[in-house]
């Protein structure tokens, strides 16, 4: 791995002997652990830092968690869980992202790079304290500094590395259910979204095309001829894009359990033999990640699926979810055989029924196996929050082995922070409740942050069943994420837009359509992220810096032109909104209907009916808009029209490549310079196009301070 001198504005402290987690790309310069700044640091059974928060303290990050933006008045518990019920008491979801920026009157980030148990206490059990105890007494600290929230942010995604980039087509919508159980629903899926002319680039595969649950099987009697589907779906236009679970199916004959066992893949017991745990396929066993060799194996066995056509995947239950094991099941059965016949008072009831709720990802278990590292065993729970995100490291590690100038789709459920290197995140099993379409918004800045800028939530919501207006005002959100998926458990509600009524289902086909319509300034913006260090999704804390600004908990910025306010409750015909400055709002009904309002600075109460869809543009500020098409491939941006609110000068770099090589990287990427000045009662409009050599003509709408439009078509040579 490539690694870099770290910068000068950030202090590394390392405590004990840490286990390398390949967190960060930038080695080097160590200060002494005897002064660290900032915190009181206290050897307990691991460690506990301490640092005294000023009342104005906002606490930003820790990426994939509960709660607001600003973290203050929580616990958090790094420790990837797999937990379906997102209620708002719970400590852990399925990442573990330790860094968080401190923004007040002193303003430094932090990042504990440890692969087990950390706990942010962050003013819960005392308001002013921050507290952070760290299990074991190995770990590196990082303190990060700056002068603003944002350049804290940029350097440490500097530490960590370049995010992974999508294949362009990713930035499509892309419709999901667990249960679409054969090639013929999957068709059917498929043909309504041509039929009802609704936009969508991919169609997802859970658990159900498997060969009972075995990874990298197909199952032949309900996806007879893989290899052809995939072909006949690509040519309806859509990508077919496989999950991928963690644990391998045991079961004598089948090639990777086979393997497994005869090279020593699979992470072991106590007594050196592979571990054993349960999950769908019942018992499997775990490919050790954390094994480089075992890693490879496990990744190259994606490249049978990629022969078949498949150019994308998703990787789940690798917490690793457990549902049980041998030894915890067998201590339930004991207990329910004593209990049987016996008058059970309540605190032998509970007991027995703990005894089988506690079967799902017990924690005991995690201590129960092991990794081989460098020749020793490592017990997992010292190292369970590398799990997740070394499976994706096996995937992205054979793919640049497979096709290295591919873009393959890829994102995990369990993270850490270093896995935004090798593929995005989806943010697991959320609930059809507008309390989870709000978490989205809340976390999307977090999960920025941390690097993970290619995520997104199910829209819609995983379990429950979703009602129309949810469905439309999460999909209004969701249509600025750069993964924009709907997807859904078995035996919930149906969420396609198409299993609704005829009024809902028109509106979501707009609110998709708008999406393809804005993808030449999604697209653009998320690559100027990725490509400066930067965040797509941003709290209003990143640009202003007025206290008002700096509270807001429901309003993003979206790249550097937009600010979104989601609707996120239920009956509302519209919301109060802060405006941080003078802005443009565009209330799209669709990507052609468009109609324009001032807002002035303050607070203001915006009214947005169930199919309008609100967008701030920003003052001095540009955003561009293609034609939506059916997929993105369809999409010819020969034409753009751009929409503007200016007051003097305005800028934009429009970037686009080719979508699906890795040849941005050698900056091989297109570049087009707008700037609209205003002169006068006049906007002077300049161009300078590097390399766009499809681009001929935009077509800009200028409004000024008072509301005036100025339409103008520039020919782009
Ligand atoms: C897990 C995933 C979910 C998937 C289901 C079945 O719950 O989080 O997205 O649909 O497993 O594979």
């Amino acid at each position: 791995m490539k690694t870099y001198e770290i910068s000068r504005l950030i202090m590394k402290y390392r405590i004990g002997n840490p286990f390398e987690t390949d967190a960060v790309l930038q080695k080097g310069r160590e200060c002494d652990k005897e002064n660290i700044e900032y915190f009181q640091i206290e050897e307990t059974e691991g460690f506990r830092l301490s640092y005294r928060m000023t009342p104005q303290d906002i606490i930003w990050g820790l990426g994939e968690n509960q709660k607001g933006m600003n973290k203050r008045g929580g616990v958090y518990v790094s420790y990837c869980t797999d937990d379906p019920n997102h209620t708002p008491d719970k400590k852990s979801l399925y990442g573990a992202h330790n860094f968080f920026v401190v923004d007040g009157e002193e303003k430094f980030g932090v990042f504990i790079d440890y692969p087990s148990k950390v706990t942010f206490d962050i003013g819960f059990t005392h308001s002013e304290f921050l507290d952070i105890t760290v299990e074991g007494k190995d770990f590196d600290l990082y303190i990060l500094k700056g002068t603003s929230l944002r350049e804290i942010v940029q350097q440490f995604l500097s530490l960590i590395g370049e995010s992974y980039c999508p294949p362009k087509w990713a930035f499509g919508y892309q419709q999901s259910r667990w249960s679409y159980m054969n090639a013929e629903e999957v068709e059917k899926i498929v043909d309504s979204f041509l039929y009802y002319d609704i936009p969508c680039d991919a169609v997802y595969l859970d658990i159900d095309y498997m060969e009972k649950f075995k990874d990298f099987t197909v199952d032949d009697a309900s996806f007879p001829n893989f290899e052809g589907f995939v072909k006949k779906i690509k040519d309806k236009g859509f990508r077919l894009v496989p999950i991928i679970d963690a644990g391998v199916k045991i079961e004598k004959g089948y090639d990777v359990y086979e393997e497994g066992i005869e090279k020593n893949y699979f992470c072991v017991d106590e007594k050196g033999e592979a571990f054993v745990a349960a999950v769908w396929p019942g018992r499997v066993h775990f490919p050790d990640f954390l094994n480089p060799e075992a890693r490879r194996w496990f990744g190259l066995k994606y490249k049978g699926l990629i022969d078949w056509g498949i150019e994308g995947f998703w990787n789940d239950m690798n917490e690793p979810a457990i549902f049980y094991t041998n030894k915890e099941l067998h201590k339930a059965v004991e207990k329910a055989k004593e209990a049987q016949n016996q008058n059970l008072d309540i605190y032998s009831y509970f007991e027995l029924r703990d005894a089988f709720v506690g079967l799902l990802n017990n924690l005991k278990d995690y201590q129960d196996f092991y990794h081989k590292s460098e020749g020793k065993l490592v017990n997992h729970d010292k190292l369970h929050n590398l799990y997740g995100y070394n499976m994706t490291r096996a995937a992205a590690e054979a793919f640049e082995e497979i096709q290295p100038d591919k873009r393959f789709l890829m994102f995990s459920r369990a993270s850490y922070i270093g896995a935004h290197r090798y593929g995005g995140i989806w943010t697991g099993d959320n609930h059809s409740w507008w309390e989870h379409l709000l978490l989205n918004v809340k976390m999307m800045s977090s999960l920025n942050m941390c690097g993970f800028l290619y995520s997104g939530a199910d829209t819609g919501g995983f379990g429950g069943d979703v009602n129309p207006q949810l469905m439309i005002r999460w999909m209004q959100f969701s249509l600025f994420t750069p993964l924009f998926r709907n997807h859904s458990a078995m035996g919930t509600r149906r969420q396609e837009p198409f299993a609704f009524d005829e009024g809902t289902l028109h509106i979501l086909r707009n609110i998709i359509r708008l999406r393809y319509a804005l993808i030449p300034y999604i697209y653009s913006e998320f690559m100027r992220a990725l490509l400066n260090r930067d965040v797509y999704m941003a709290p209003l804390a990143f640009h202003y810096d007025d206290e008002r600004s700096r509270r807001v908990e429901d309003q993003l910025l979206v790249g550097d032109a937009l600010m979104i306010t989601p609707i996120y409750e239920e009956n509302a015909g519209g919301r109060y909104v802060w405006i941080p400055e003078e802005m443009l709002l565009w209330k799209a009904v669709d990507y052609k209907n468009r109609s324009y309002q001032i807002y002035k600075k303050g607070n203001a109460y915006l009214e947005a009916d169930m199919q309008e869809t609100p967008i701030f543009i920003r003052k001095n500020h540009i955003v561009l808009l293609g034609k939506h098409g059916s997929s993105v491939e369809e999409l010819c941006h020969d034409e753009l029209e751009a929409i503007a609110f200016v007051d003097s000068k305005a800028t934009y770099v429009y970037y686009d490549d080719d979508g699906t090589t890795k040849e941005y990287k050698n900056r091989q990427y297109k570049e087009v310079l707008i700037e609209i000045e205003k002169i006068k009662n006049d906007f002077q409009i300049t161009i300078i196009n590097k390399g766009n050599d499809k681009l001929k003509k935009i077509s800009f709408e200028i409004l000024d301070i008072q509301g005036n439009m100025t339409k103008k078509i520039v020919e782009v040579s």
